[in-house]
C-alpha cells in the first residue's frame, strides 16, 4: 500500500470520526495526535531493524512536538486517531487495532509488576474516553468503550461500555447491565456489601426457624388498626372541649 494511500486514509478517518476537522488541510496541520502516529510508524522501523537508540531519541523527539509518548516497540494498527493528543502514552509491548480512537491523557501502560507482554492489547474500532487508564496485559474487545477517567484492569467483552475505577461493564451488545452482585464490582466498598450481605444471610437462617406464621401478623395488624381507631375517636371527643 503506497505512502500517500495511508496519508490520506489517517487524515479521512480524522475528517470522518471529529466534527471540529473542517479540511484536510487543517487535519494536516493542526492534529499533533496524527503527527505522532507518523512519526510512531518510523521509530517503529528503525526499532524492528535493531536500531533500538535511535528509534527511541525518534520517539522522544514526537513527544516533544506533540505531547505523545509511544514506545517504539508499540504495535499500532491503522487509522489510529489520538484527539487532543497531550499526555497520552502507550507503552512497549502495547498493541492497538485499526480504527481506534484515542483521548488526551489516556494511557496503555503495565501495572509496574510484570515481565514480557505487560501492556494491553486494544482491539479494532475501541473507543476509550480522554485521562482513562487500561493497564497491565488485559484485552479491549472489538467495538467496546471506555469512560472518561476509567481504571481498567481486568478484559473487557467484544461491544461492551465501562465506567469507573475499577472499571465495570454498563452496556453489552446494546443492553444495559445492572450489576446486582457486589462481587462483579472489586473495590473496597464492595469487599464491606459482601460482608454485610452474608451477614444477614446467616441472621436470616437463625430466624428462619423462630418465624411466626403469617396469620398471627394479620390478628395484630388487625387488632393495632382497631387500636388506631379508638385513639382517633379520643383524640376528637378531647378536642370538642377545647376552649370551654
Ligand atoms: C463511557 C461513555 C462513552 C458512555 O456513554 P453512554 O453509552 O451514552 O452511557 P450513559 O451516558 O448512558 O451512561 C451509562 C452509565 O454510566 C455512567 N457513566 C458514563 N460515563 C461515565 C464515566 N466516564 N465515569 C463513570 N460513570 C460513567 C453514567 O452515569 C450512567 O450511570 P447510571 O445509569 O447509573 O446513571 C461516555 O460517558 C464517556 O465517558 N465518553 C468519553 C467522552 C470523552 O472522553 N470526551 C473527551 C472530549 S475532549
Amino acid at each position: 500500500m503506497s505512502l500517500l494511500f495511508r496519508i490520506r486514509d489517517d487524515i479521512h478517518s480524522i475528517m470522518e470520526r471529529d466534527p471540529a476537522a473542517r479540511t484536510r488541510l487543517e487535519v494536516l496541520l493542526c492534529y499533533p495526535g496524527l503527527w505522532a502516529v507518523w512519526i510512531h510508524r518510523v521509530s517503529h522501523w528503525l526499532w524492528r531493524h535493531k536500531l533500538r537508540l535511535p528509534a527511541r531519541i525518534l520517539s522522544q523527539v514526537g513527544r516533544f512536538f506533540t505531547g505523545v509518548d509511544i514506545h517504539p516497540g508499540a504495535l499500532l494498527g491503522r487509522r489510529l486517531f489520538i484527539d487532543h493528543a497531550t499526555g497520552v502514552v502507550i507503552g512497549e509491548t502495547a498493541i492497538v487495532g485499526s480504527d481506534v480512537t484515542i483521548y488526551q491523557g489516556v494511557t496503555l501502560g503495565g501495572t509496574g509488576k510484570g515481565h514480557g507482554k505487560r501492556h494491553p492489547t486494544v482491539c479494532d474500532g475501541v473507543f476509550i474516553g480522554n485521562n482513562a487508564n487500561v493497564l497491565g496485559n488485559v484485552t479491549v474487545g472489538e467495538n467496546s468503550r471506555v469512560g472518561a477517567g476509567s481504571v481498567v484492569l481486568s478484559d473487557v467483552p467484544p461491544n461492551s461500555t465501562v465506567v469507573g475505577v475499577p472499571a465495570h461493564i454498563v452496556y453489552h451488545n446494546g443492553q444495559r447491565v445492572l450489576i446486582t452482585d457486589p462481587h462483579e464490582i472489586k473495590d473496597p466498598l464492595s469487599d464491606a456489601l459482601i460482608a454485610l450481605s452474608s451477614r444477614v444471610d446467616e441472621l436470616e437462617e437463625r430466624l428462619g426457624s423462630q418465624r411466626r406464621p403469617a396469620e398471627q401478623f394479620t390478628v395484630e395488624a388487625a387488632e393495632r388498626e382497631a387500636y388506631r381507631e379508638k385513639l382517633e375517636r379520643l383524640r376528637q371527643y378531647v378536642s370538642m372541649g377545647e376552649g370551654i
